[in-house]
């Protein structure tokens, strides 16, 4: 692949806080970038740039490090748009609804799943998004589980075993023999196209106990562990996570004073959605205490057919910023190298020499323009692995 001279670049997010203004996200105006091999293989001012085989020009566009969106459940059917209209109205959101989807998803063809996907990625693409995570979890016995896993392996090796989203409907009345299941034959046949474990420790879902063996069972094979935690009202999810050593801890709408020193001390991700409390009409968590506490703050957009169906890593930038009292550096920050540290990835999230070349050309001077111009479609071209993709 010939090498590739970006420039002309009006303002450059690196996330490397040791070079450009030295911020975290480390930015430089008037800059170029150098494409290698799928790598960057240089980042500085326009005016001191290598030559490279061939080139392109900004033209004083802002340039960010692709999305790294380290949370969604693409792999499903079936449509819950009333259930949408029906909270619009004044229905609260449960976490019943899941069963909907179990039913359609389980009815549909690998094809049809399949080509689900691949509009969610290629819709996710065209915002930005270079790195996605995709969930299994409406499949809910061992073939639709293992099935989803390796439908959603096509797309991406972020993939997450989530058995333990809900109890499905025919072990209502035996939650311990589901618990055997997601921990015994289903684990064994969803662990080969997995990376992650993740368990929605809720009430209406798993306990806290419930969790903790899930989780173990899945540590035993290899899976790290991510939790969705805190959503719906307080609870042990954030704190299962800690103990847990979890990646993430993913919701975290509802959290007291405890729950913020424990992902403090424990160094787990907490991973905030702001298209969740859009969607379901939530009172969105303040990430400011987390901020403070030096928690790392990772932005996803959990898109589901439920509780949220976006893909539009913009707009969750734009909801941190207006309901979460996140500025708009910290936001784009969480939305890119805090999905990285939540996926535990070290090449993706940043552009300096070494990180993959996974970029974002704006149509924009500056990334605050992200938050600034909500639901305009700023994107202009995107890179995953130095090609352009979009
Ligand atoms: O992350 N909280 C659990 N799971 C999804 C919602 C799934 C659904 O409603 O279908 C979430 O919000
Ligand atoms: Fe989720």
């Amino acid at each position: 692949m010939p090498s590739v001279l970006l420039t002309g670049i009006g303002e450059l997010v690196t996330n490397d806080p040791t070079i450009g203004d030295r911020s975290r996200l480390g930015l430089l105006t008037d800059a170029a970038l150098v494409v290698d091999d799928g790598h960057v293989a240089w980042v500085g001012d326009r005016v001191a740039a290598p030559e490279a085989d061939t080139s392109v020009d900004a033209a004083g566009r802002a340039v960010i490090p692709g999305f790294v969106d380290s949370h969604s459940h693409l792999v499903f059917a079936g449509d819950r748009s009333a259930e949408f209209a029906a909270r619009m109205t004044g229905e609260p959101y449960t976490a019943g609804g899941i069963r909907t989807t179990v039913a359609a998803t389980r009815a549909a063809t690998d094809e049809t799943l399949t080509a689900g996907v691949g509009r969610l990625v290629a819709e996710m693409t065209r915002q930005g998004t270079t790195t996605v995570e995709i969930k299994s979890g409406y499949g809910l016995t061992a073939h639709d589980e293992s099935r989803a896993l390796a439908i959603a392996r096509q797309f991406t090796d972020e993939t997450t075993y989530l058995g333990a989203h809900v109890v499905p409907s025919e072990y209502a009345d035996d939650v311990a023999s589901y618990v055997d299941l997601v921990t015994g034959p289903m684990l064994e046949a969803s662990r080969p196209y997995a990376r992650w474990i993740d368990v929605f420790c809720e009430d209406g879902a798993f306990d806290a106990d419930q969790a903790r063996a899930i989780l173990t069972a899945g540590a035993s094979v290899g899976l790290a562990a991510r939790v969705h935690a805190n959503q719906l009202g307080p609870g042990p999810g954030v704190q299962v996570a800690c103990e847990a050593g979890a990646a993430s801890a993913d919701h975290c709408t509802h959290l007291t004073d405890a729950d913020v020193a424990a992902l403090a001390d424990s160094g787990v991700v907490a991973t905030l959605l702001p298209g969740v409390e859009f969607s379901t009409r939530s009172p969105y968590p303040d990430a400011r205490p987390l901020l403070a506490a030096g928690v790392t703050v990772a932005l996803a957009s959990d898109c589901n057919p439920g509780s949220c169906y976006t893909s539009s890593m913009p707009l969750c930038v734009a909801l941190a910023v207006r309901e979460m009292r996140m500025s708009p550096a910290e936001a784009l920050w969480s939305a890119t190298a805090g999905g990285a540290l939540a996926l535990r990835l070290d090449k993706v999230g940043w552009l300096g020499v070494g990180a993959w070349a996974d970029l974002v050309v704006l149509d924009a001077p500056s990334y605050i323009h992200l938050a600034y111009r909500p639901g305009v479609p700023l994107v202009s071209t995107v890179w995953g692995r130095g090609r352009e993709l979009t």
